[in-house]
């Protein structure tokens, strides 16, 4: 238990707002690990609405920068890992989709609005596409904190 809590909050020890809640959900909830049950229809469309408008920022498998922590000459931060290895998993469903809806402040990055040229239904799509790309101890733990209120 331990040691896979320190596995799962050393990888962001900078900014993260979830890490209460996470380190909650570790050590409170001993449930068995989440299943995953995410559309593979659904998957397979998020894997092309993400192919043809994300793929050229965030990497081919969500791998996107190395050193996504950095800001870049210009003040701003690089594309972000959407894999698992970032802190996309750290927001809820929502605000994933309201970051790919609005895009980010341009001061901070260079995340585009989608909203005009995605359909909400392209954007969740895209979302279960991004969930399955996470490990399960991620994705177990994301589900805890955001799907499970109980
Ligand atoms: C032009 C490059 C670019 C494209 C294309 C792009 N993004 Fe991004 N994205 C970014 C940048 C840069 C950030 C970080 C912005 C910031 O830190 O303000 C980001 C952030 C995000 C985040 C928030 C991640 C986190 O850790 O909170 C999500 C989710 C995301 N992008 C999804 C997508 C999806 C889905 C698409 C395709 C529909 C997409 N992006 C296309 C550059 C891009």
């Amino acid at each position: 238990m331990l040691v896979l809590s320190g596995l799962i909050l050393g990888c962001d020890e900078s900014a993260s707002p979830a890490k209460d809640t996470v380190k909650q959900s570790l050590f409170g909830n001993q449930d068995a690990m989440v299943v995953r049950n995410l559309d593979a229809d659904q998957i397979k469309r998020g894997e092309a609405v993400y192919v043809a408008n994300c793929v050229n920022c965030h990497g081919q498998n969500g791998e996107a920068t190395a050193e996504w922590r950095k800001a870049g000459p210009d003040g701003k931060y690089p594309p972000p890992p959407l894999n698992g290895t970032a802190h996309a998993w750290h927001h809820s469903t929502e605000v994933l989709k309201k970051t790919i809806l609005d895009g980010t402040p341009p001061e901070y990055g260079s995340m585009p609005a989608w909203k005009d040229i995605l359909t909400e239904q392209q954007v969740d799509d895209v979302i279960v596409w991004i969930k399955s790309l996470w490990p399960d101890e991620i994705y177990d733990v994301w589900y805890k904190n955001f799907e499970n209120a109980d």
